[in-house]
């Protein structure tokens, strides 16, 4: 029997799973590493914790079987992040992670000054405040001494692969979240460069999610006791490779992830654009390209309130207070905005608030609300894709939100569609096993492997009276943002 390795590197943690060639997971680590807000709004992380974690991870995941039949490697990645390294590949700084909002007025210099038109020709896109392109303006202006020595400009999921093979490689659906990649031509952009001050020489080379970039160095294949043929592919962002791991590819599938983010992915045979740009325009995994919307603060919200608030980690025992009748009817609303926000209102100053409390307010009506706003916000990127005239008659749902029953039936109802679940819940990271399966030849294509690999486990339907319930409390939610938009700038 042959085994592939499957690696999500997350935000909270880096996700092992060992898939066997008939598509099974036999083995499964987590490792957590920490994550840091220097300042309010920025968000970074050690490099070398991530690579610490994977390498006391595989043999941890590899000890039960003989792992001289483990084949290949594909990774999932957080995606934009920036990892700078020097002429002797030294990590150069933290890197500046996919939620940072440190770099508005970069972002007003390439949307405003540059300008929207000039971006979305250059990059199908235009720039927002995670993207790579922007923290490379901000490391120029506030740290132009490492600026100067970047030899190589990574994603982190691309350093990885670098420490694993010695080879600076990316894929075309993390590097498509740079803003320095041509999306459609999938080849860099020369504007872009120039507009950000650096070269080809300092990029990746680009591949295929599922092309084989190398072979683990031999004293990393020591290191994680395994072969030094074992072959790792480029793997591909952690949305993509999650849209893999749940069979959403080629034309017109739709996966929702509930993790720290909260995106809404479309996939397609075909480039296309959102002519507002709200909906960000990438490569996928399978050769093809996807819309997506971002949300910044998913999972993470239901996370912060009840860690960080509520001091309660029992998240089922929480929601089981949440009264059936109650859905549909609830009179608080929560703007889901912790970290700013991406997709589609691109507002790195909006704030997360509570709204309509009343003395009998009672904490589970709050936590219902946490859950509703995000799946409200959800919508919103929804609808944007829904005026393109995209059709979403369903769709799969993944990430660690997923997994709450109630989470997902507050889901199906504000969208009113089915949510799938797949078999295999851990998106990213199988995804990244099936990725390293089409690399090692086991299949043809990423989509003859997720036709044989991936099947659904469950629906949760929407119910029609729920649905109308529900788009009536939506119809409320739009109207808060809005009205509060001018006075979060005024807050910070
Ligand atoms: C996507 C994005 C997030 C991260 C999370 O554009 O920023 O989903 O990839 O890991």
């Amino acid at each position: 029997m042959n085994y592939y390795i499957g690696i999500d590197l997350g935000t909270s943690a880096v996700k092992l799973l060992l898939v066997d060639e008939a598509g099974k997971v036999v083995g499964e680590v987590t490792k957590e590493y920490p994550l840091s807000f220097p300042h309010p709004g920025w968000s970074e992380q050690e490099p070398a914790d991530w690579w610490n974690a994977v390498l006391a991870g595989v043999p941890e995941l590899v000890s039960g079987v003989d792992a001289r039949n483990v084949r290949a490697i594909g990774l999932g990645g957080q995606m934009h992040g920036l990892v700078a390294l020097d002429g002797q590949d030294n990590v150069l700084r933290p890197a500046i992670l996919w939620n940072d909002g440190r770099t508005a007025r970069e972002v007003d210099y390439l949307n405003e000054t540059v300008g929207r038109e000039k971006l979305s020709a250059y990059t199908a896109n235009i720039a927002f405040a995670g993207f790579t392109a922007p923290k490379l303006l901000w490391m120029r202006e506030n740290e132009p001494d490492k600026f100067a020595k970047i030899a190589k400009i990574m994603l982190p999921k691309d350093y990885l692969v670098y420490k694993m093979t010695g080879v600076h490689a990316t894929d075309y659906s993390d590097a498509s979240g740079m803003l320095l990649l041509d999306v459609q031509h999938k080849c860099w952009s020369g504007e872009m460069m120039d507009i950000c001050g650096v070269t080809g020489s300092q990029l990746p080379t680009l591949h295929e999610s599922w092309e084989c970039v190398g072979t683990l160095k031999r004293e990393v294949a020591a290191a994680f006791g395994l072969s030094d043929s074992v072959k790792v592919c480029a793997g591909a962002g952690d949305n993509a490779a999650a849209a893999v791991g749940t069979g959403t590819v080629g034309v017109g599938g739709c996966n929702i992830s509930l993790g720290t983010s909260g995106t809404v992915f479309i996939s397609s045979d075909k480039f296309g654009v959102d002519p507002h740009n709200a909906l960000h325009s990438f490569a996928h995994a399978d050769g093809g390209y996807h819309l997506m919307g971002c949300m910044l603060s998913a999972a993470s919200c239901n996370k912060w309130w009840m860690d960080e608030v509520s001091g309660d980690t029992d998240y089922s025992a929480e929601q089981a207070k949440i009264a059936p009748e109650k859905l549909g009817r609830n009179h608080v609303y929560f703007l889901p905005y912790l970290m700013g926000e991406r997709s589609p209102i691109n507002d790195v100053n909006a704030r997360g608030t509570f709204t309509g409390l009343t003395m009998d307010t009672t904490h589970a009506d709050m936590t219902q609300a946490v859950l509703e706003g995000v799946a409200f916000a959800i919508r919103d990127s929804f609808e944007v894709a829904k005026a393109l005239g995209v059709s979403i008659p369903r769709s799969n749902v993944c990430g660690g939100g997923a997994k709450s029953p109630l989470w997902r039936t507050i889901l199906a109802n504000v969208l009113g569609i089915p949510l799938d679940m797949v078999a295999t819940e851990q998106g990213p990271g199988y995804g990244g096993a099936v990725l390293a399966m089409v690399a090692d030849g086991r299949y043809p294509t990423v989509q003859a492997a997720c036709d044989a690999l991936v099947t659904v486990a469950g629906t949760t339907e929407p119910d029609p009276a729920l649905t109308a319930l529900y788009d009536q409390r939506y119809q409320q939610f739009k109207n808060i943002y809005p009205a509060m938009k001018a006075l979060f700038p005024k807050l910070l």
